[in-house]
């Protein structure tokens, strides 16, 4: 176990399913208090049964229902979440979703719900609670972004531009909280085997599918490894979280070597699209 969580008073979003349910339940082993919320009632109960079964019986673990786009209803639970918890130590904006597809066959609703929910979600749920730690003048803030940040590809355009606006946000968030002694800190999940994933790849286009079975930089992490990289990178002093040894690649390409890492992608994707034309003609011959 490590001390460092113990007692710690712990809110996520989106803690029901996926990696933000992967970091409640680690949070919960090393002994802290966890309130998660998501929008489905029924999987909000059977998570939590789940972090009694694993945590300190000393500890608080609840839910609250509420749907992170909507900023008054935000700001009424994180009054409630500090209520409940006397306080907070620690915020994790996990909650989001994807939607994948070619840039004009989305419809500007989805666009717009793609920023509601991953960037104005972990807005809300920060400025929210931002009052909270600077009365307390200590505290963490963790948002969680995507390596789909660092670059975008075929298909994740909307997506990518809602999850490279949290770094922007979160970049300034932190100098302001600096001043406050609060932490505020940026994760870059990599493809993670979750419930969100597999709702991610039934309209996925096939070449985007194609292009991230083929590619160098893509590896499908367990739900289980990335939580634990969050709670171990969460302590360290690295403003930056990401796991693996693909993501490190991946951010070293397109921050060192942008030109050429564009070039890599590109390749990939042509790669992608004569095997398709191949797999394609076998099948219609
Ligand atoms: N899985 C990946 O490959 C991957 C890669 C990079 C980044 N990420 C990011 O990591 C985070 C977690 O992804 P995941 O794959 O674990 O997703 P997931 O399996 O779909 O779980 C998402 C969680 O967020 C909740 N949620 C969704 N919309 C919400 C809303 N409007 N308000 C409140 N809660 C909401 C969901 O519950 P309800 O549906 O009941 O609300 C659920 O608890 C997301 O921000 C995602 O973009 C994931």
């Amino acid at each position: 176990m490590n001390n460092k969580y113990k007692g710690k008073k712990v809110f996520i979003t989106g803690g029901s399913a996926g990696i933000g349910k992967g970091i409640a339940l680690a949070l919960a082993k090393e002994g802290a208090s966890v309130i998660i919320c998501a929008r489905n009632q029924a999987n909000l109960e059977k998570a939590v049964a789940e972090l009694k079964q694993v945590g300190n019986p000393e500890a608080v673990f609840g839910y609250v229902v509420l749907d992170v786009s909507d900023k008054k209803q935000v700001e009424s639970v994180a009054k409630d979440v500090i209520k409940t918890l006397g306080g907070l130590d620690l915020l994790i904006c996990n909650s989001g979703y994807a939607q994948v597809g070619e840039a004009a066959n989305l419809d500007d609703s989805v666009y717009r719900k793609l920023m509601d929910v991953n960037y104005f979600g972990h807005v809300n749920t920060s400025l929210a609670f931002q009052n909270q730690f600077i009365r307390q003048g200590s505290g963490e803030i963790v948002f969680l972004s995507s390596t789909l940040a660092f670059f975008s590809i075929y298909g994740y355009g909307a997506y990518a531009a809602s999850k490279q606006a949290i770094v922007g946000f979160a970049q300034g968030l932190r100098q302001e909280m600096m001043f406050h002694n609060v932490k505020v800190k940026l994760f870059f999940p990599p493809t993670t085997d979750t419930p969100g994933l597999a709702r991610e790849n039934e309209d996925k286009p096939a070449i985007t599918k194609e292009m991230e079975m083929g590619s160098a930089l893509n590896k499908v992490h367990s739900v289980e490894s990335v939580a634990n990289a969050i709670v171990r990178w969460i302590p360290n002093r690295k403003f930056i979280g990401y796991t693996g040894w693909d993501s490190w690649l991946q951010y070293f390409l397109f921050r060192h070597f942008p030109e050429w890492a564009i070039r890599l992608t590109d390749s990939e994707l042509r790669g992608a699209e004569a095997r398709l034309k191949k797999k394609n003609k076998a099948v219609s011959k």
